[in-house]
Order: C-alpha cells, then sequence, then structure tokens
C-alpha cells in the first residue's frame, strides 16, 4: 500500500532526524549545551593525527614566501581569529574579508561566509593555494613536506604510508580542528541546571535573546548557528573599498565563481557567488556567537568593532533596505543585558595549546 509506506518513511525520516541531526543541530529559538563532537567516519580523529595537523597548522612551509603558517590569520590568542577588521594577507596583496574564528568550526555545515565549502578536508587547501593568502603550490608543497624526515615518520605512523598527499595534509589539519571546541561556557552549566552560573544581567539578556531580540531565530543549537545565509545587507567597509588591491582580490575571486561583471563589482556579492539566486545578493553565513568576545572585529568585512555596534545594527533592523530582519526597539539596559548575555555566558574557557615543535 503506497500511502502506508509514505506514512512509514516519513515516521522513519523523522526518527533519523530526530535522533541524529536534532542532538547536532537543534530547534529554532533553542538553545543547548555542548554535549559532544559529532564522529567522521572518513577522517577519524585520533591523538597521533591530531599532533601531526597541529605541526602543520603551525608550519610556515605551507606558504609560498615561507612567512605564513594558519596561526598567522587564526591566532589562539585571538580566539583563531586575527583581530583585523579585513584579514592578513601575502605580500604585496589584500584579503577581502574577516578572518572567522575556528573554534567550533567542527559544527559548521557550511565553511566560509559564503558557505562554498562542505568539509573541513576540502577547506584546508584553499587557503594555502589563494594568491592572495599563503600562495603556495601544492606539488611544491609535497615534495617539501615530503623531505622532511620527521614527517615522513609521523605520517606513517598516522596514515600507515609512506605517501604524503595533499589530501592526507588537509586531513591531518581538519583533524586538529576538530579538537578546538568551546568547553564550560556559563550558559552550557545555565542550560544543565546551575541556574547560578549566570548573572542577573546576563539572564535577562538571554531572555531577550530568545524573545524580543528574536537572535534564536537565526543564533540557536549548541553553536548559536541555523546552517543558513542571511541577507542583513552589513554596510560595506569603507576601508577597503578604495584599495585597488582589494578590488583586485575581489575580482578574481568573482571570476573564479563564474560571476560575468567581476571587472566593475564594487560590492562582496556573498552566498550569490557560490548559487547566483537573486535571493542570495549580500547573503553571509549565520557566525557561531561562542566566545563572541574573543573576536572582534566582526562580520564577514569586520565593520563592527563592537558588540555595541552589532547590537545597534540590530536593534535598527539591519542594513539598509533588507527584509530578514526589522527594527527591535531594545531599550538601553536591554541592548545593555544583551551584550552581559554574549559577553559572559558564552565564553568557554580558553583553548591553551602547547606550542608544538615544528621540525
Ligand atoms: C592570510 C590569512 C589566512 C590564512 C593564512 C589562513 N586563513 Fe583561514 N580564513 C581566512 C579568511 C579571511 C577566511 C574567510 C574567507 C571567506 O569566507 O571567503 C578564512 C576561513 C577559514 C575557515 C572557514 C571557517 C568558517 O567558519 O567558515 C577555516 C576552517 C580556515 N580558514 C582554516 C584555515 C587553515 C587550516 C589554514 C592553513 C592551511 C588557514 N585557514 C590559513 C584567513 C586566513
Ligand atoms: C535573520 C537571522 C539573524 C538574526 C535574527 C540575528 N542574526 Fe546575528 N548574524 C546573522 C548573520 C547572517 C550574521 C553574519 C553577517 C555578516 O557576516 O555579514 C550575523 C552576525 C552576528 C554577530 C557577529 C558575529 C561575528 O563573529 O562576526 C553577532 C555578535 C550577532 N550576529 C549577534 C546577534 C544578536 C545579538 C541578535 C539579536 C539581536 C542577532 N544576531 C540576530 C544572522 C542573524
Amino acid at each position: 500500500m503506497p500511502k502506508n509506506s509514505s506514512v512509514l518513511a516519513f515516521v522513519i525520516a523523522f526518527l533519523l532526524w530526530a535522533f541524529f541531526v536534532l542532538p547536532t543541530t537543534g530547534l529554532a529559538g533553542h538553545l543547548q549545551p555542548f554535549k559532544g563532537v559529532p564522529v567522521w567516519h572518513k577522517n577519524p580523529t585520533t591523538p597521533a593525527k591530531v599532533e601531526l595537523g597541529k605541526k602543520l597548522f603551525f608550519d610556515r612551509r605551507l606558504s609560498g614566501d615561507g612567512t605564513m603558517s594558519c596561526v598567522t590569520c587564526h591566532m589562539p590568542e585571538m580566539g583563531f581569529s586575527d583581530g583585523q577588521s579585513i584579514s592578513l594577507s601575502y605580500p604585496t596583496t589584500k584579503n577581502w574579508r574577516n578572518s572567522p574564528t575556528l573554534i567550533n568550526v567542527v559544527f559548521s555545515k557550511y565553511l566560509f561566509h559564503d558557505g562554498r565549502v562542505e568539509s573541513l578536508e576540502d577547506q584546508a587547501l584553499f587557503p594555502m593555494m589563494s594568491s592572495f593568502e599563503m600562495n603556495q603550490n601544492l606539488d611544491f608543497l609535497e615534495e617539501e613536506i615530503r623531505s622532511v624526515p620527521e614527517y615522513v615518520t609521523e605520517f606513517r605512523k598516522v596514515f600507515g604510508t609512506d605517501d604524503i598527499t595533499r589530501e592526507r595534509i588537509a586531513m591531518a589539519i581538519a583533524a586538529f580542528e576538530r579538537t578546538l571546541i568551546s568547553r564550560n561556557a556559563p550558559i552550557d552549566l545555565y542550560l544543565a541546571g546551575e541556574k547560578d552560573a549566570l548573572s542577573s544581567s546576563a539572564r535577562k539578556g538571554l531572555e531577550i535573546f530568545t524573545g524580543k531580540g528574536k537572535c534564536s531565530e537565526c543564533h540557536f543549537g549548541v553553536n548559536l548557528i541555523d546552517d543558513k545565509f542571511h541577507a542583513l545587507n552589513v554596510p560595506e567597509n569603507p576601508d577597503f573599498q578604495a584599495d585597488p588591491r582589494v578590488a583586485a582580490t575581489r575580482r578574481f575571486v568573482a571570476k573564479l565563481n563564474h560571476f560575468d561583471g567581476y571587472r566593475t563589482l564594487a560590492e562582496d556579492p556573498g552566498r550569490y557567488l557560490i548559487t547566483k539566486d537573486d535571493k542570495d545578493w549580500r547573503a553571509f553565513k549565520t557566525p557561531t556567537l561562542r566566545d563572541i568576545s574573543k573576536t572582534a572585529p566582526y562580520m564577514h568585512n569586520g565593520i563592527f568593532a563592537t558588540l555595541e555596534e552589532v547590537i545597534e545594527f540590530f536593534d535598527l533592523g539591519g542594513g539598509e533596505a533588507n527584509t530578514a530582519i526589522k527594527p527591535l526597539g531594545l531599550k538601553a539596559d536591554e541592548k545593555d543585558a544583551l551584550k552581559a548575555f554574549l559577553v559572559e555566558a558564552l565564553a568557554g574557557e580558553d583553548i591553551v595549546l602547547q606550542y608544538p615543535q615544528v621540525p
């Protein structure tokens, strides 16, 4: 009977969703405490792989001129970001976007502000190849790593082979990134039942976050994200509009993504570059808010230096002509409470890394 089988299929789909998807994403409006990290069957995390990935993450061989490692733009002491509005870049070039935190990146379905990549293994090779980031040739990098005896020994130990490839380099780095987790934030303790874990102003902020402020319509679940893209029409960053090096980067990326008008492009098209769907024009990924006080400045282009500015932006209903959000009419004390929530409640324990000995 087709009717029964479709009911059965629905029930099975619901159960799969409820058991496997819901626990890591969550329902709109609901925040969830950290419980654990999803397991990556295609690239299981092992201590030796994580150690190797950490070395590579710190290794300047990954850049063409030997001056940059992943840490250059994702510094442990800056919440794995770089503190710049527009990220650092390869000498003589200029980046065009803010360096996002890598904390809790394990929970993101989409990577990059425009979500153009969906796994850390695929992501890791992009900055190495990027002309305006590390500008490295991957064939050359493989030979460089293959010529270091310590790496040969470690790759053999981790992957059971002497064949050092770009894919295995990326796998090790991804395994390391999956260990960067925000733990024991006051919100986790609070949601687990410790009502004193939040101050009274942070508790009031939480109420606004999930109520009048409507923040949790997009920032929810464990990682305060929705795995979606929204055109809030964040203002363009005037500081880099006039810089010809940024224009070169913007046009280069647009051209790579087959954007016809790339030579006259003056804005960041965001998700549109990937989907070519009008609704994605200037839409960007909802970012995590975990450890948010450690990763200023904010938004894909670092346009806001402080959380006060971000809250003001949302209170006024977002950027010009956006249809995603509406003005909130928050009072001064409500904005203060919201800030207290973001700063206090979402701050996990500092991730302290033993700096590796790069061979
Ligand atoms: C020159 C600065 C720079 C270097 C070096 C760099 N990154 Fe990034 N990283 C960025 C910027 C900027 C973005 C956002 C780019 C975008 O969205 O288009 C980013 C994005 C990412 C993301 C996506 C995070 C998210 O939440 O979407 C990951 C993961 C990442 N980088 C890992 C790495 C790794 C691994 C390395 C070393 C192999 C590295 N990065 C080197 C600047 C850098
Ligand atoms: C419609 C979905 C949506 C709603 C509602 C929303 N946000 Fe966001 N939020 C986003 C998106 C998308 C971005 C990234 C925009 C960009 O990079 O240009 C963002 C960025 C942020 C950032 C900057 C994060 C960073 O690392 O740069 C903060 C802080 C933030 N939101 C807090 C809030 C607060 C507080 C509220 C409620 C007052 C709120 N958001 C409501 C979607 C939303």
